[in-house]
């Protein structure tokens, strides 16, 4: 009876000397010992002659044969079918199901650089833009700040080390200056965009923002145009009833001003962010200077305009009561998935 058991013990030891070098030796390695007429049912069939009290230790020398037998085969066989696919050039199942990609959603600053577009393109404004490495003539002096002028200490500006004369852009109003050379009046156009400051407000703070710029010149644009262009912008961007226009200075614009809307001080909220006055400021802006229409290639006898710019940072922070700017640049995804459903 023992040779029952050795010549089981055997094919365990011919299982694991086999190895099959490719499919077709897999194939037959599979015939020759799980097969229907194979070796391991062949033994199996020898149960019957087992005695009952070696039929236990003979039931488990089969399971393992057979065990022994399939992983063998399953494993060689993931390894031959993995060789012929990339053999042939590609390991992409095109029948699997494609993998599900998160959708992802709009960053706060672009939503809401999109909704002031959205309001200014409704009363008649087209978009523009420039480029962020700007030259000195577009970003300061066609802007009625030349060398040397006092203001330029208003914007601290990265200067291009290799390339004398040229910056980063320290606001939108070089579009301006762009826009003007290159078309006629009537010009009406809003410039979102990146803007750079050497600024060390925080250690951790940003020395790029965002800032939109607008522009329009015709015949006969008086400073009444601009305001009632900026509060109908103040009622559609903040539901504000109201704004005011305080005197300020821009080389550039003249008269130049600031505009706050109200906001009150009903709620905590309100009375912080206005730090009890009611109004938040908003914008800077003013009616374009003769001189710089000019520079621009403008008959300023004939065209007047105005022009504003404001940053979209803090306008975004209102918008979504967002306490603290540089969560705006963190990009932590948990902070940004909030906006999902923003457009
Ligand atoms: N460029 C100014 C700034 O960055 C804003 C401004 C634009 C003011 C246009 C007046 C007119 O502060």
């Amino acid at each position: 009876m023992s040779d029952i058991f050795e010549k089981a013990e055997q094919v365990l030891a011919d299982i694991h000397a086999q190895a099959p070098a490719n499919a077709a030796e897999l194939e037959a390695f599979r015939i020759q010992y799980l097969g229907t007429k194979g070796l391991i049912k062949g033994l199996m069939e020898e149960m019957r002659s087992v005695p009952n009290e070696r039929k236990r230790d003979y039931g488990q020398l089969m399971n393992r044969l057979k065990q022994e037998a399939e992983t063998k085969h399953d494993s060689l066989k993931e390894v031959f079918e993995a060789q012929a696919q990339s053999a042939a050039g590609s390991a992409i199942d095109l029948s699997a199901p494609g993998e599900p990609m998160p959708l992802g959603s709009r960053h706060p600053v672009a939503v809401t650089m999109n909704r002031i577009i959205e309001i200014f393109t409704r009363m008649g404004f087209s978009v523009a833009d420039g480029p962020e490495i700007e030259d000195d003539w577009h970003n300061f002096t066609a802007m009625n700040t030349p060398e040397d002028h006092p203001a330029r200490d208003m914007q601290d500006t990265f200067y291009v080390v290799d390339a004398p004369g040229m910056l980063l852009r320290t606001h939108t109003s070089p579009v301006q200056a762009r826009v003007m050379k290159n078309r006629k009046p009537p010009i009406r156009i809003i410039a979102p965009g990146r803007v750079y400051r050497n600024e060390t407000i925080s250690t951790r703070s940003h020395a790029q923002f965002h800032q939109v710029e607008g522009l329009y010149i015709d015949e006969g644009v008086s400073f009444a145009d601009l305001k009632q262009t900026l509060l109908f912008f103040a009622q559609e961007m903040f539901g504000a009833p109201k704004i005011r226009l305080r005197p300020s200075f821009f080389p550039f614009t003249e008269p130049s001003a600031e505009m706050d809307i109200w906001l009150g001080t009903d709620t905590e909220k309100n009375y912080r962010l206005t730090k009890g006055t009611g109004w938040l400021e908003i914008l800077g802006c003013g009616m374009v200077d003769p001189q710089v229409l000019e520079n621009c290639g403008i008959d300023s006898k004939k065209y007047s305009g105005f022009a504003f710019g404001m940053g979209i940072e803090r306008q975004a922070l209102r918008l979504y009561e967002i306490g603290d700017i540089r969560l705006l640049f963190e990009n932590d995804v948990r902070f940004l998935r909030q906006f999902a459903s923003a457009m």
